[in-house]
């Protein structure tokens, strides 16, 4: 036997009024009508099972409940924990999210950002550094659409934007390896990495001015742990002791590069990771870093993004969430 789908044709004969009247009550404006026939209507709803098409619905009341977001790296446990700071956000909004991860690539940046216009999502939330805040004005901005950058860079008063205190960051991170009396410092990063790891490294220079008997040297790698396996073996060739890694990814690849050099950590080298993802309780040794409130940037972001888009015409607002030292096994006093 056919199954044949329920139409909103069918709704209206079997409640005795118009499609329009069944199109209008379906879609919020039962406000319009009689409580009668709206009963009428939502019982045949009910009684013939009738789902209504999603895609047609959302032409009708221009929202889809869905936010874009744009990744730059999926694979980083830390982008995993911000997700699910937004994700519980916007679930309990009733809002679906789709993640885009664009890989430090702008090109694809800008595919997905058109892509997920044309999906008809209500918001975006954009958590990659390559894309340029002029193209996010000309994209985004420009034709009214509600964004919020979260974690990369400031937005010059365009929109909304969650950050971290990156700069005191990079003043811990220093002052604790000064303090455990480090002077020879590495810090290891890309070098022409985004505004808020250009935070990190000011910071980190900061603590230091105050100190002429300390060194740093900057090590150029990509934020992986690939990077962080190559640069241990930079590292073993200088003098340094104290090692500060732009984020916890680069100190696994730390970790595994200094062993298969025959180097201990805390006893050979001190090292400072930046996140706070959770592998750093479970690698041995335990890793000191910086840790972020990565679920709060999620969750902090996800709301302030529902709250623009109720509200375009509000002010842009920008959160920088602090961020603190979590001491555990991978830093010591120097002894020697
Ligand atoms: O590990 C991912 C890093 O890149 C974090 O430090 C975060 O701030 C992001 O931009």
């Amino acid at each position: 036997m056919e199954n044949k789908r329920v139409t909103i044709k069918d709704v209206a004969r079997y409640s005795g009024v118009s499609i329009a009247t069944v199109s209008l009550i379906l879609n919020g404006n039962e406000n319009k009508f009689t409580r009668k026939t709206v009963e009428k209507v939502m019982a045949a709803k009910e009684a013939l099972d009738y789902q209504p098409n999603y895609f047609a619905q959302q032409m009708i009341i221009k929202r889809s409940k869905t936010i874009g977001v744009l990744l730059s790296d999926i694979t980083n446990p830390f982008f995993g924990q911000m997700m699910s700071g937004i994700e519980k956000a916007l679930y309990q909004e009733n809002f679906v999210t789709i993640i885009c991860n664009a890989n430090f690539d702008e090109e694809k940046e800008r595919y997905y950002l058109e892509e997920l216009m044309r999906r008809g999502v209500d918001g975006f939330i954009i958590a990659t550094p390559a894309i340029s805040n002029q193209t996010l004005d000309e994209m985004l901005h420009s034709r009214k659409r509600p964004y919020i950058i979260i974690d990369q860079k400031r937005t010059e008063g365009l929109t909304d934007a969650v950050l971290s205190d990156d700069f005191t960051g990079g003043q811990l991170a220093a002052q604790h390896l000064i303090d455990l009396g480090h002077k020879n410092l590495v810090m290891v990063m890309p070098i022409d990495g985004a505004e808020h790891l250009q935070n990190r490294l000011r910071g980190f220079k900061k603590a230091c001015d105050g100190h002429p008997e300390v060194s740093i040297t900057i090590i150029d790698a990509p934020m992986n742990k690939d990077g962080g396996y190559k640069a241990a073996q930079q590292i073993i060739q200088t003098k340094a002791t104290g090692i500060f890694a732009i984020n916890d990814e680069t100190v696994f690849g730390l970790y595994r590069g200094m062993e298969d050099a025959g180097k201990g950590i805390p006893d050979d080298y001190s090292i400072v990771g930046y996140d706070n993802v959770e592998m750093c309780e479970y690698v041995t040794p335990r890793m000191t870093t910086i840790a972020q409130s990565i679920p709060a940037i999620g969750e902090t972001t996800a709301r302030i993004l529902l709250e623009r888009i109720k509200d375009p015409e509000k002010q842009p607002e920008e959160v920088i969430l602090p961020v603190t030292l979590i001491e555990r096994k991978s830093t010591a006093p120097l002894t020697n």
